[in-house]
C-alpha cells in the first residue's frame, strides 16, 4: 500500500506549552483519514506541520514521499489545503481568489477559467462575483474549499471544514468531499470535533487527546473496541418467560434486568434485533418498548480518555 502520509514520533511545542507530543500516522493512497479530537488537543498543530507551515520541534514527518523539513516548496504545490484560520480577503469576489489561487498553482489563464466552471457549484453561482463582505460563513468555507481544489491536489488537508455550518451546508461539505474520494481519488485529511463526521465520512479514524494519539482505527472497530451493543427491551407481562427465552438464544450474550427495562448484550446489535423480538413473542411476553443502543465514537473517547469530548454537535444527527 503506498502511503501519503508517513510521520514518526511528530512534536512541536510552543514555549513550554507541548502541543503535540509525538505523533506517529500513517495514510494511505485514496484513504479518508479522520483525525478526531476535543478543543486544543493539536489537530491543526499536526495539519499546520503536515502541510509545511509550521517546523516541527522534534521527529520527523514526509507527505507524498517528501520530507515537511527538506522539501516543504514541493510539498506545497501537490497538496491542497482550507484551513482553519484561512483568512479571505472582504472585498474580494469568490472569482479572484479562485483566479489568484489558480495563477499561484501556475494554472494558464484558460486553465483557470475552466477550473472556476467545474468547482462554481460548490460556491453558489450568483454568488462567485459578489464580495466575499456578502458572503455566510457556509459560503466562505466552500470558497475556502474551492480555492485548495484548484490544481487538483492528489491529498487534501481539511481542518474543521463544517465547523460552524448549518446542517444543510454541513451536508454538502460532506457530499462534495465524498465525491472528490470516490470519484477523483483524492486521499482526504480531515480534522474534526464532531464525532458523528469522523464516523460518517472517514475509513479510518485517529483520535487525539492532549497532543498524542490515543486510539487508532475504522470507526466500526474503534466503537466494537467499547463492548457490546444492547437491545433495551421493556416488557411489561411476562419478564421471567422473556428472561428465559433470551437466554437460550445464540446470539444473546447477557441479559441484566434493569430498573425500567431488560438489558440484552449481543455482539451484532442490528442482526439481533429480529431473532430477540420473535422469542419474546414465543415466550408470550408484553413488550412495550424495544430499542438497540449501539456505542458511539462519544462512548470511544470517553472509554479512552475517560473524559466526554465535549463538542456539541448541532448537526442532529445520530450514530
Ligand atoms: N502559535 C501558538 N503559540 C502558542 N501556543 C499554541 C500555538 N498554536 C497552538 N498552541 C497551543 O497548542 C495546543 C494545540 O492547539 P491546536 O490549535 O493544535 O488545537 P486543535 O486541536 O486544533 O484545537 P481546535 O479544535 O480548537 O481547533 C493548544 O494548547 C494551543 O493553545
Ligand atoms: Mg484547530
Amino acid at each position: 500500500m503506498e502511503m501519503v502520509i508517513e510521520a514518526d514520533g511528530l512534536k512541536r511545542s510552543f514555549g513550554d506549552v507541548d502541543a503535540v507530543r509525538g505523533v506517529d500516522l500513517q495514510v494511505a493512497k485514496g484513504e479518508i483519514y479522520g483525525f478526531l479530537g476535543p478543543n486544543g488537543a493539536g489537530k491543526s498543530t499536526v495539519v499546520k506541520m503536515l502541510t509545511t507551515l509550521l517546523t516541527p520541534t522534534g521527529g520527523s514527518a514526509k507527505v507524498l514521499g517528501m520530507d515537511v523539513v527538506d522539501q516543504a516548496d514541493d510539498i506545497r504545490l501537490r497538496i491542497g489545503a482550507a484551513l482553519q484560520d484561512a483568512s479571505l480577503d472582504d472585498k474580494q469576489s469568490g472569482r479572484e481568489i479562485l483566479r489568484m489561487q489558480g495563477a499561484l498553482y501556475g494554472l494558464t489563464k484558460p486553465e483557470v477559467e475552466q477550473r472556476i466552471d467545474e468547482l462554481s457549484t460548490l460556491v453558489e453561482f450568483d454568488a462567485i462575483d459578489r464580495w466575499i463582505r456578502t458572503y455566510s460563513g457556509g459560503m466562505k468555507r466552500r470558497l475556502d474549499l474551492a480555492a485548495s481544489l484548484m490544481h487538483n491536489p492528489d491529498l487534501l488537508f481539511l481542518d474543521e471544514p463544517t465547523t460552524g455550518l448549518d446542517p444543510t451546508s454541513r451536508a454538502r461539505v460532506w457530499e462534495e468531499v465524498r465525491a472528490l474520494n470516490t470519484e477523483l481519488g483524492t486521499t482526504i485529511f480531515l480534522t474534526t470535533q464532531y464525532l458523528e463526521e469522523a464516523d460518517e465520512l472517514a475509513d479510518r479514524v485517529g483520535i487525539i487527546n492532549a497532543g498524542q494519539i490515543v486510539g487508532e482505527g475504522t470507526p466500526d472497530a474503534l466503537k466494537k473496541s467499547v463492548g457490546a451493543d444492547v437491545i433495551q427491551v421493556r416488557v411489561t407481562e411476562g419478564v421471567d418467560a422473556a428472561i428465559t427465552a433470551l437466554n437460550q438464544l445464540d446470539v444473546v450474550d447477557k441479559v441484566e434486568q434493569g430498573p425500567r427495562a431488560l438489558l440484552i448484550s449481543v455482539s451484532d446489535g442490528a442482526a439481533s434485533v429480529s431473532p430477540v423480538a420473535v422469542a419474546l413473542d414465543e415466550a408470550g411476553a408484553t413488550v412495550a418498548e424495544l430499542t438497540l443502543r449501539t456505542p458511539t465514537l462519544d462512548d470511544v473517547f470517553l472509554d479512552l480518555t475517560g473524559d466526554r469530548i465535549g463538542a456539541t454537535d448541532d448537526s442532529g444527527g445520530t450514530s
